[in-house]
């Protein structure tokens, strides 16, 4: 299979529906760490669910609307970054981002998150980057800013989650 390396033993490599086995694992592993911001941490439950959720994003990479990445450290499933949307007409893309908390605090989202900007704008003509996030993510908000994004605004109570109608952070990267 082929990756990118990051460096420090560290690649992304594509994330399939073949993997599902893997990806539930890491689900059940990680979910306690990524419930209170990542959605698929309550949907992604079992290999029926994990297959699906990857097939989402097999049927996005097939139309160029989305793509998912594992972050991967010494050969083992660790994280994970994806173009969460990707609208190359209108040159807008997101990015979304997870870790396993013993692989944080080395800047391996950093890294991942620079090749993905890389490829948005220069390979593929992206105009502007998106980040969105809860206001209350500091991790979060330390990545953006780390990565150059601009804090343009906050959507007030525009995602549901775990029961909560949540403020948006919106930041982006314009070129
Ligand atoms: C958001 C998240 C991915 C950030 O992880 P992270 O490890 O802090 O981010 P990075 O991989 O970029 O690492 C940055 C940290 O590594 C340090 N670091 C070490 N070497 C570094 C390097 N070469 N480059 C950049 N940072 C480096 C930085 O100082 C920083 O540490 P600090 O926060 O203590 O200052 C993680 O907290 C997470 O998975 N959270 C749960 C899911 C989530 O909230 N996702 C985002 C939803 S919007």
């Amino acid at each position: 299979m082929f990756s990118r390396t990051l460096g420090d033993d560290a690649e992304l490599r594509p994330l399939e529906p073949w993997q599902a086995t893997e990806f539930a694992a890491y689900a059940d592993r990680v979910r306690d760490a990524l419930t209170p911001w990542i959605p698929w941490a309550y949907t992604v439950v079992d290999e029926a669910s994990a297959r699906a959720y990857l097939q989402g994003y097999a049927d996005r990479q097939a139309t160029d609307t989305g793509r998912i990445f594992g972050l991967y450290v010494s050969g083992a499933l660790q994280g994970g970054v994806i173009y969460r949307s990707f609208d190359a007409a209108q040159g807008v893309c997101e990015i979304g981002v997870w870790l396993a908390p013993e692989v944080r605090g080395r800047g391996l989202i950093t890294r991942a998150c620079r090749v993905l900007i890389d490829w948005a704008i220069d390979a593929r003509g992206m105009v502007r980057v998106e980040w969105l996030c809860d206001p209350r993510n500091e991790a979060s908000i330390a990545a953006a800013r780390r990565l150059g994004f601009t804090h343009e605004g906050t959507h007030r109570k525009a995602f549901h989650l775990d029961g909560e109608h949540r403020d948006v952070q919106v930041w982006a990267i314009v070129t």
